[in-house]
């Protein structure tokens, strides 16, 4: 999957990473969250996402770069299985992660286009829905609401009334029926 895209001036390319821009993702993932939250997040960051790769709930495929023409990697963002579980089994979803955007590239709208093409192609692959902890203020306008209006909390944070832990319906009545805990968290 390749989506061509303009943001302001750019041309950008969405598409899955591949093996070899694995060191490349890690270097950007490192960059956009030290220059935000210092070089422990990025650090943790990178180690985390590494760590991540190597479980079963990492779907390459949901995991996208975004590119200029040159080829140089400008943002990431993924997308991990996850489960519901509730009181007659589990229920398997996704977790978007993070997001990151190289500092330099920011607010072109490249978080957005990543986020628009991932959620698309979530759909395309039969999931139903994507869970998040973040800003509800960035993640609303992509159609995530309070994942607690559907019953369904992280098993960290489940107070009633948490705006940020945060679900996107991708298939209408996806989680008809369904209440119970996630506890992954990216
Ligand atoms: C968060 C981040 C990925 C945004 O990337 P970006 O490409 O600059 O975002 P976009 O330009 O696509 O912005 C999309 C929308 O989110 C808004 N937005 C972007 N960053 C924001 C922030 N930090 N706080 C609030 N809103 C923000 C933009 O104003 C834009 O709004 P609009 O749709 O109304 O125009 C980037 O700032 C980053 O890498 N930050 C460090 C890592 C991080 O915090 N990741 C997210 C949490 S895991």
């Amino acid at each position: 999957m390749i989506k061509k895209t303009t943001t302001s001036d750019l041309n950008i390319f969405i598409r899955s990473e591949i093996e070899d821009e694995h060191e490349e993702v890690n270097e950007l993932i490192f960059k956009a969250f030290s220059e935000s939250y210092g070089i422990d997040t990025g650090t943790e960051m990178v180690e985390h996402f590494k760590a991540e790769r190597k479980k079963d709930t990492f779907i390459s495929e949901l995991s996208l770069v975004a590119l200029l023409e040159n080829g140089k990697i400008v943002g990431q963002v993924t997308l991990h299985e996850t489960n519901i579980i509730t009181e007659s089994g589990k229920n398997t979803q996704l977790t978007l992660s993070q997001s990151a955007v190289l500092p330099e590239y920011r607010m072109l709208g490249i978080m957005r286009e990543m986020v628009i093409v991932v959620l698309d192609k979530a759909k395309e692959m039969g999931y139903g829905a994507v869970f998040l902890g973040g800003n509800p203020a960035v993640y609303g306008r992509f159609g995530f609401e309070p994942s607690c209006k559907y019953g369904i909390y992280h098993e960290n944070r489940t107070k009633m009334g948490d705006e940020g832990y945060m679900v996107c319906i991708l298939v209408p009545d996806a989680l008809n029926g369904i209440n119970g805990t996630t506890s992954y968290y990216g």
